[in-house]
């Protein structure tokens, strides 16, 4: 989720940079960089903070500076907290680079390079390409080759922009699951990870594809993959910057519903090993005897975090056997409580800034451990938690969250494995993972029912009330459900555990009320959630039913509506559940003519009490 920059040709490179870094700090935001070559040699610069920190060190340089050729960076944190020495460009011999993207063997790649002599200074997994890089290069015979060679060490994805001194008018591009797009000029070149950035200079634009290594010139762009050249067609953009920034979609919500296949993948990376079929989460540095001591883990959130956290309860209390208790964080904060000091305190929280969510974590810090879900890295609750574990969802723009939710959820599943394992009594440790490795797949499937919801959202866009029944796992998407539609929609929703209906609820059902059923294939929660939906159903309720089990005969008589999602795990039905129901509320929303991004009383991260 970084964003990265590049120029090579006549002008001036600095203030190009700059300005490019500027139409992508929307991407990240935590630290800046860039590098130029000037009289043959490699000129860095970096500032922790937002880019008007690097602009502000680099003042008197804009007017110095002749460089015709450099990169440049906007950092969202992943390995290593947000400062000087993690920011890029880094440097190695006379050759840096940019990286945007997750390098997964980077801690086996630096313990070689150590061993070798190589002396790191962040603690960033990019470090390791530029040591890489300058180490191949004293075997190879051209740059190009030494970053082939570089990349065939690498696991994981990447975009790389790299400079060599000794060439000053090229610049090296690599790309593999990480976009890259060059903009073409008249005797010059653009390079971006996206569009936004290129607009004020170029719409004529050549996108990179995965595997293919490029050079750069003024004048020339070449381009191979796999030691054949490649001939690519320049296209045109038509989009504005604002469409750009939104890939093209109309608001960020839908765009961030639709980052979900590429987040949870970069969410995965370096955690679970596909031919092993383990999981690590060393980064966490939870320790087997803390997790053994462990009695009760307390959860804690607000708003969607909250339900997270009703998810997190289900999986670690099913895969790890840790009793667990759920609060909501401003309850907990002030609540009597009885921790024990081999209790874990575990926040959930995008922002890492929730004012209460904090509140809770600290207070919980005072009598045991904490741990943090988190999306920011450098936020409050991941510097004061005892150990973190990031989402990696990156910047999540729209108010209504929804790539945060289900990165927390793939987090929180992670989190069950990695504890049950250490517990020792993990059953089932390969098919648990191995699901895990389906995921990103089954949620493109998903994502392709868009138009199915879209129709839906219009047959039901105009009533005042929508209920959202679930029971197990998928109790707390209800609540989810039911929390999107009235955050954008300012349509009043309710989710409820679908047992508990008759105890109050069904008194609203008749033949104008919309209920969402999420009916899981898990054998015993599909025959009871279907007899909770005969039971609105005969009272006329007008139902859509989302399911994952092929027994639709059963559900057909009773609803108007039947979703089908596939299946992969049990454990794992909830994040596809939540797609449907997202979709459901940004279409709603955006057809009922509202503020999708925006909702009126909403914030995206609330700060105070
Ligand atoms: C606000 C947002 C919600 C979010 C909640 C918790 O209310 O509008 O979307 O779920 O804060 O935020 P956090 O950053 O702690 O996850």
């Amino acid at each position: 989720m970084c964003g990265i920059v590049g120029y090579v040709g006549t002008k001036k490179a600095l203030p190009i940079l700059l300005d490019g870094l500027g139409q992508l700090e929307y991407r990240g935001y935590d630290s800046a960089g860039v590098a130029l070559v000037e009289d043959g040699q490699l000129e860095i610069s970096r500032a922790p903070g937002r880019l008007s920190a690097l602009k502000k060190l680099l003042t008197e340089k804009l007017t110095t500076s002749t460089g015709t050729n450099g990169i440049g960076h906007t950092r969202w944190a992943t390995h290593g907290k947000p400062s000087e020495a993690n920011a890029h460009p880094h440097a190695s011999e006379g050759v840096c680079l940019v990286h945007n993207g997750i390098i997964e063997n980077h801690l086996e790649l630096r313990r070689e390079l150590e061993r070798e002599g190589v002396v790191f200074t962040s603690e960033t997994d990019t470090e390791v390409a530029a040591h890489l890089l300058a180490k191949e290069i004293k075997t190879t015979a051209t740059p190009l080759d030494a970053l082939k060679q570089m990349a065939s060490r690498l696991r994981g994805s990447y975009a790389f922009l790299a400079l060599d001194e000794r060439f000053p008018d090229r610049i090296f591009v690599a790309k593999t699951a990480t976009p890259i797009i060059i903009g073409v000029g008249e005797g010059e070149f653009f390079i971006a990870s996206d569009i936004p950035a290129l607009l004020p200079y170029t719409r004529s634009v050549i996108m990179l594809e995965d595997g293919d290594i490029a050079e750069l010139s003024p004048t020339r762009c070449y381009i191979e993959r796999d030691g054949v050249e490649q001939k690519r067609e320049v296209v045109q953009i038509t989009w504005d910057r604002t469409t750009a920034e939104k890939r093209g979609f109309p608001h960020y919500m839908i765009k961030e519903i639709f980052d979900q296949v590429e987040v949870i993948s970069d969410a995965l990376r370096e955690r679970v090993d596909m031919s092993s079929l383990e999981v690590d989460l060393s980064e966490t540095h939870l320790k087997e005897d803390q997790v053994k001591a462990t009695r009760t883990i307390h959860l804690v959130g607000c708003g969607t975090a909250w339900h997270a956290c009703l998810v997190a309860k289900y999986l670690i209390e099913s895969i790890a056997g840790i009793q667990c208790v759920v609060d909501h964080a401003s309850e907990f904060r002030y609540r009597s409580l009885t921790l024990h000091k081999d209790d874990i305190v575990l926040a959930i929280s995008q922002s890492g800034e929730t004012a209460d969510t904090l509140a809770a974590l600290l207070r919980g810090g005072e009598q045991c451990r904490t741990v943090a879900i988190c999306n920011v890295v450098g936020s409050t609750i991941s510097r004061k938690a005892d150990h973190v574990l990031f989402t990696r969802a990156g910047p999540e723009i729209s108010v209504a969250s929804t790539k945060a939710f289900t990165t927390q959820l793939v987090a929180a599943y992670l989190l069950a494995i990695a504890l049950a394992e250490m517990k020792g009594t993990l059953e089932q440790r390969r098919e648990a993972v191995r699901a895990l490795l389906n995921l990103p797949g089954a949620i493109d499937s998903t994502l392709k029912l868009n138009d199915v919801i879209e129709r839906i959202a219009e047959r039901y866009r105009t009533h005042r009330h929508v209920l959202f029944l679930g029971r197990g796992l998928c109790y707390p998407i209800a609540l989810e459900g039911a929390l999107k539609l009235k955050e954008i929609s300012y349509i009043h929703a309710e989710g409820y555990p679908a047992g508990e209906i008759k105890h109050g609820p069904i008194a609203l059902v008749d033949d104008n009320l919309p209920v969402v059923v999420l009916l899981p294939r898990q054998n015993e929660l599909f025959d009871k959630t279907l007899s909770n939906l005969r039971e609105v159903g005969s009272r006329g309720a007008r139902i859509i039913a989302i399911t994952d089990s092929e027994r639709h005969d059963e559900i057909a008589p009773y609803v108007e509506e039947v979703v089908t999602l596939p299946f992969i795990s049990h454990h794992l039905t909830p994040i596809l559940m939540s797609i449907p129901l997202q979709l459901f509320a940004y279409h709603v929303a955006q057809k009922n003519g509202l503020d999708v991004d925006l909702p009126r009383n909403l914030a995206k991260s609330v700060t105070v009490e």
